[in-house]
């Protein structure tokens, strides 16, 4: 049998909390393949296509409904096929009944809770019995899910599930539950089986690592003494991690990352906003001025460190003179990467129930300057890197042409003559940067 498995969310490369919807496909994906079925790109001649959706944007959720037009039309030409649907939008409030009726060709609804139950459903439906079932609440973490890895050299490892935080614009506490860390040991153990098999980088990956460990109880066991234990593990590769909340993110931390040179000088911090009040309203629970000295003390013990952060325009009320503090705090700071969102009402959260939500238009001209910002900020850095030399991981490489990324996080392409350097640590000097790209070249040693 073969299935189509459509994975529906804003592209792949994106680094933000949806890479656990991600990793949550490959987790249903390794339950198909388990059970006889086999990935075809072709979905007019799959058994069955899986949505796996997103609902943490307006857009992430009008793509799946998009989606769900062309799967009803395979389904008429194919009327054997089975539809299946899961991910944060089906724990919304009301959604699965509303899907369900909306869309009656779907044949399985189920959540983000009940994953570890996908494979008696697929039996569920096999013999042509519909199913929805969609929890509430999370239960305990369920272990033993088969993977079908499909990151390349990086595996994705989950480290805790849920969120607590509550910031007012987002969905996500709502639909992935409370705060639950997996077990260090078994964590890893499943890293340790992921070197032994030559993955090349490993990406730690919550919604907030860096309260890993908060719900065991007792203090011995977080995310730094995590983070340090698997860096520790006797292998060749970079580790990584995401997403981390500007204020769990300590110091302890950055000393351990700065001990280990295997830890990726590549950090994603989420700053949200450029402006105190609108901070608060965001109850994000720190100020643009804490924020600044986060990212003092990562660059004082790690001067290398690359920086990313998420950013939204037009959260409610937000004014023309906030809007510039955000545009400030990319020139004061200077992130290599900027991921810039149209803040999106999501029923439920305090923001939605504000006043003075922001026009449209509005919005869209704050997003538009301040990726023209960006741009030029990006551009500046990457041309601060000409004349350096780098660690890279190359992930490509083919008829002469290599590339990958930087122990912080940028891209680099270079020749490579004969070689094969895929998976392989190589040092590059930057000889050219065009706009945000970097082109090298071997270096001797
Ligand atoms: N509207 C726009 N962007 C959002 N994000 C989360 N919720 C919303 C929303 N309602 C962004 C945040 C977060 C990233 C994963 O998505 O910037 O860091
Ligand atoms: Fe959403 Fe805030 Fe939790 Fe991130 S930390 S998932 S933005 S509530």
């Amino acid at each position: 049998a073969i299935f189509a498995f459509s994975l529906i969310l804003e592209p792949k490369v994106k680094i933000d909390g949806c890479q656990m919807n991600v990793h949550e496909s490959e987790k249903l994906a390794g339950v198909l393949e388990k059970n006889g079925y086999e990935l075809t790109e072709d979905k007019s001649a799959a058994d069955i296509i899986v949505l796996n959706t997103c609902c943490i944007r307006e857009t992430a959720e009008s793509k799946i409904l998009g989606n769900l037009g062309i799967v009803k039309k395979l389904k008429e030409l194919n009327p054997s096929l089975k539809v299946a649907v899961c991910g944060c939008m089906t724990q919304q409030k009301d959604a699965a009944e509303k899907l369900k009726k909306r869309c009656p060709f779907i044949n399985l609804i189920f959540g983000t809770h009940n994953i570890h139950l996908f494979e008696s459903y697929l039996s569920e439906i096999a013999a042509n019995e519909n199913v929805i079932d969609v929890w509430e609440k999370e239960t305990e973490i369920q272990e033993n899910l088969p993977i079908r890895r499909d990151s390349g050299l990086n595996a994705w490892v989950n480290i805790m599930y849920g969120c607590n935080n509550f910031c007012s614009y987002c969905i996500v506490p709502y639909v992935r539950g409370r705060e639950r860390s997996r077990n260090p040991q078994v964590i890893i153990r499943e890293i340790e089986e992921l070197l032994k098999q030559d993955y090349k980088e490993i990406t730690l990956l919550g919604q907030n690592v860096n309260s890993y460990g908060n719900d065991f109880g007792d203090n011995r066991y977080g995310f730094a003494r995590l983070l340090k234990e698997v860096a520790e593990l006797p292998y060749k590769f970079r580790l990584s991690f995401m997403t981390s909340h500007p204020k769990d993110f300590s110091e302890e931390v950055v000393k351990v990352i700065a001990e280990h040179p295997n830890i990726s000088r590549f950090i994603h911090l989420p700053v949200q906003a450029g402006n105190d009040r609108i901070l608060a309203l965001m109850n994000r629970k720190y100020t643009v001025e804490q924020y600044t000295e986060k990212i003092k003390t990562l660059r004082k013990y790690v001067p290398n460190a690359g920086l990313s952060t998420d950013l939204m325009v037009g959260f409610p009320s937000e004014t023309e003179e906030e809007f510039a503090d955000s545009v400030r705090l990319l020139e004061n700071i200077g992130f290599s990467n900027v991921f810039t969102f149209i803040y999106s009402r999501r029923s439920g959260t305090k923001a939605d129930l504000m006043e003075n939500q922001v026009d449209y238009k509005v919005k869209r001209d704050r997003i538009k300057r301040l990726i023209a910002t960006q741009f030029e900020i990006g551009k500046k850095l990457a041309g601060e890197c000409v004349g350096k030399e780098y660690e890279v991981l190359c992930d490509y490489c083919s008829d002469g042409k290599a590339s990958g990324k930087t122990e912080c996080g940028r891209n680099v392409t270079f020749d490579c003559g004969e070689k094969n350097l895929y998976g392989k640590f190589v040092k590059v000097i930057v000889e050219k940067s065009r706009n945000t790209n970097l082109y090298g070249r071997l270096s001797e040693e």
